[in-house]
């Protein structure tokens, strides 16, 4: 078992840490952020991720958390580079925190590996390498180790992935960071820095492609009568194609897919090729939500003193994440068309900024519709479908429920008044 150092307690270095004391090692998780180390340290976690409190209850003795990097350093034998590289202006990725980590790469006597689990441009890693060699770290190996899970599912994804990348051109580095894993049911994958550098990215871009896929599908599904559920089930049977980001909605959001897709965008604009299908795909998923506000402004006659509830406000269910969250864009879309705006959701805090600030939140799906001329499903939140929607529409001044992600009922959603809107379906009128 070895003593590895973690750097960055977020959504991945906080799982990453977890999980491999989950498999036996020794991990201290350093952070910047004193408020977040100290509220580790009481046992209390900072994210909502499904199974992460157990785990690090669990695994307390082999667990330490710090704000100071030399401490974490002491005993390691592996560092993983787990920050967050959020997108520059220019669309690029900030790698300042992961310069600041390997900068920090000092007093390690230990030092056998630095992992890369960040997700970084293409040529990333070399330069990383060429600093620590400069450092008089050439001794340390490095290996891009990119991650793959999904919020929601983080923990399971980690220790049962589809398969564990591995991007190195130390041989020795590649079997310590593979042996660290076992216990992990995935097959390893070995490969040049780059290629897994690629890999990430180009997975993400991949799926974030087959969802707007779907959605341009359901668009064209919209306009002339087909069903977009009915249309991607049955396409989605072709085992060439995979039952999987076959689903229309509002868009995706997230903190990797918009990040990652701008991120592949600039790095290929970069060197100079324009990667004309991914914008196309940004380009699509920016309008997603406009167009759902565009077809609801059309169907009740102008926004402007209408009352509308947004029901889920997290980029997806399951996670207290609002990063890129569609709700964000429909909150503020319908705000400057003059509407009144409720909200409801199980798991959200936004923030106090703008839209939020002007969003009533309510904590009962009822309240948010009472008195509304419209009701948004954003989020697809089990919670939803549970919901007395006999009484929402009694609830309502108007009973119209633009499904965002298709999740609800319509048959009996019709039954109880509503006019049913959905994405890539024709709108149910009430019988
Ligand atoms: C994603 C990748 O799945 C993961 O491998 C990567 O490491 C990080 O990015 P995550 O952002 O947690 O994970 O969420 P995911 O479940 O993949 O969903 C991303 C977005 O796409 C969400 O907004 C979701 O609502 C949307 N989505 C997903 C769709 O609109 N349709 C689909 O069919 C699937």
């Amino acid at each position: 078992m070895r003593n590895i150092a973690v750097f960055g307690a977020g959504y991945i270095g906080l799982v990453t840490g977890a999980c491999l004391a989950e498999l036996g090692h020794t991990v201290t998780v350093r952070d910047i952020q004193p408020h977040r180390v100290e509220s580790l340290r009481r046992g209390e976690v900072p994210i909502y991720e499904p199974g992460l409190s157990e785990l690090l209850a669990n695994n307390e003795d082999r667990l330490r958390f710090t704000l100071d990097a030399q401490e974490a350093l002491q005993h390691a034998e592996i560092a993983y580079v787990c920050v967050d590289t959020p997108p520059t202006p220019s669309g690029d990725a900030d790698l300042s925190r992961v310069w600041s980590v390997i900068d920090d790469l000092r007093n390690a006597p230990h030092l056998a590996a630095v992992v890369m689990k960040s997700t970084v441009p293409v040529g990333t890693g070399e330069q990383v390498q060429n600093a620590m060699t400069a450092a008089g770290l050439g001794h340390v190996g490095y290996a891009s180790n990119p991650e793959f899970t999904a919020e929601g599912k983080a923990v399971h994804d980690f220790l049962h992935p589809d398969r564990i990348v591995i991007g190195t051109a130390d041989p020795v580095a590649a079997e310590l960071v593979a042996s660290l894993h076992k216990g992990v049911d995935g097959p390893v994958q070995t490969m040049s820095i780059a290629s897994a550098e690629m890999v990430k990215l180009a997975s993400n871009a991949l799926l974030a492609t087959k969802i707007t896929f779907t959605n341009e599908i359901a668009a064209v599904c919209e306009a002339t009568g087909a069903d977009v559920e009915e249309v991607a089930a049955a396409v989605g049977m072709d085992h060439r194609l995979g039952p999987h980001f076959l689903k229309a909605g509002l868009g995706y959001g997230g903190s990797c897919f918009p990040k990652d897709s701008r991120a592949l965008r600039a790095m290929a604009s970069n060197s100079g090729y324009p990667f004309q299908l991914l914008s196309a795909v940004i380009e699509v998923n920016d309008l997603q939500p406009r167009r759902a506000i565009a077809r609801l402004k059309e169907q009740i006659g102008g926004l402007r003193g209408r009352r509308i509830a947004l029901l889920g406000l997290t980029f997806k269910p399951g996670t207290d994440d609002m990063r890129e969250a569609p709700s964000a864009i429909i909150a503020a879309r319908l705000l400057s068309e003059g509407a009144q705006v409720t909200g409801w959701d199980p798991m959200a805090h936004p923030g106090a900024e703008a839209p939020w600030d002007q969003v009533e939140r309510k904590s009962d799906v009822i309240d948010a519709v009472t008195d509304c001329d419209a009701a948004m499903v954003v989020t697809e939140w089990p919670e939803l479908v549970d919901v007395d929607w006999a009484k929402a529409a009694q609830a309502m001044k108007n009973p119209l429920l633009f499904d965002g992600r298709n999740l609800l009922n319509r048959q009996d959603l019709v039954r109880y008044g509503f006019t049913c809107m959905g994405v890539g379906r024709i709108t149910a009128l009430p019988k």
